[in-house]
């Protein structure tokens, strides 16, 4: 299966519910990006925002959390009603992270940024449900995509068809129709794109024309 995550980062922040209506009918997951100023150089939002979102739409919210302490706000991020968290392996106490999503009932996503190797998350791939490889240097969106994610997306996915895992592999950043197919051929199946969406005349059509370039891509190489 896959799935189409439009990135909310590059939608109109003083319109967002009306921006997600827009997508809402392609958007498989809503892509939530909170970003704390530490981890990344950038603010955006954090669970108010999610709660809001929340009371708007009954889509699965997938939140990225760029943070260096996320484990203070899980519990409030599940409270607002966000359904899955990715936290990012750079800040490490990844056990205990992982752990705490699932006692919420979190979906629990780790992401990985370009510069640090996919070993990294090697040892967590059985015990998560997701894993989020960064395409671009994660803080701001509308950036060029990175080649150094597809190699860990073949990785990834050969670990899991190894292992027997049902690990999800989602790809973030730079992603249009010209790039999700290189990503989806190396066997990624959740797409997030910001740029490519929201910036768009008709966001749904250009979700949907991703969702399509990504399923040709796969049809072709399986
Ligand atoms: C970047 C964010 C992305 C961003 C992607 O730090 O994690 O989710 O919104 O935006 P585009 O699709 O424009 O690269
Ligand atoms: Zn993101």
């Amino acid at each position: 299966m896959l799935r189409i995550a439009p990135s909310i980062l590059s939608a109109d922040f003083a319109a967002l519910g009306a921006e997600i209506d827009r997508v809402r009918l392609e958007a498989d997951w809503l892509h939530v990006d909170v970003m704390d100023g530490h981890f990344v150089p950038n603010l955006t939002i954090g669970p108010p925002v999610v709660a809001a979102i929340r009371r708007h739409t009954d889509a699965y919210l997938d939140c990225h959390l760029m943070m260096s302490n996320p484990g203070k706000y899980l519990e409030a991020f599940a409270a607002a009603g966000a359904n899955h968290c990715s936290v990012h392996v750079e800040i490490d106490d990844t056990a205990a992270l992982i752990k705490t999503m699932r006692g919420l009932g979190l979906g629990v996503g780790l992401a990985v940024n370009p510069e640090t190797p996919f070993e990294a998350c090697e040892p967590w791939l059985a015990r998560i449900d997701q894993v989020l490889v960064m395409s671009v240097h994660p803080g701001f969106g509308g950036q060029q995509f990175l080649e150094e994610a597809i190699p860990k997306v073949a990785r990834a996915f050969e670990l899991a068809q190894r292992d027997g895992l049902t690990l999800s592999i989602e790809v973030d950043g730079g992603l249009d129709v010209d790039t999700v197919g290189r990503v989806a051929e190396a066997g990624a199946d959740t797409f997030v794109a910001g740029s490519a969406i929201f910036g768009h005349p008709d966001p749904a059509a250009a979700a949907r024309a991703i969702r399509d370039a990504a399923a040709a891509a796969v049809a072709k190489a399986r």
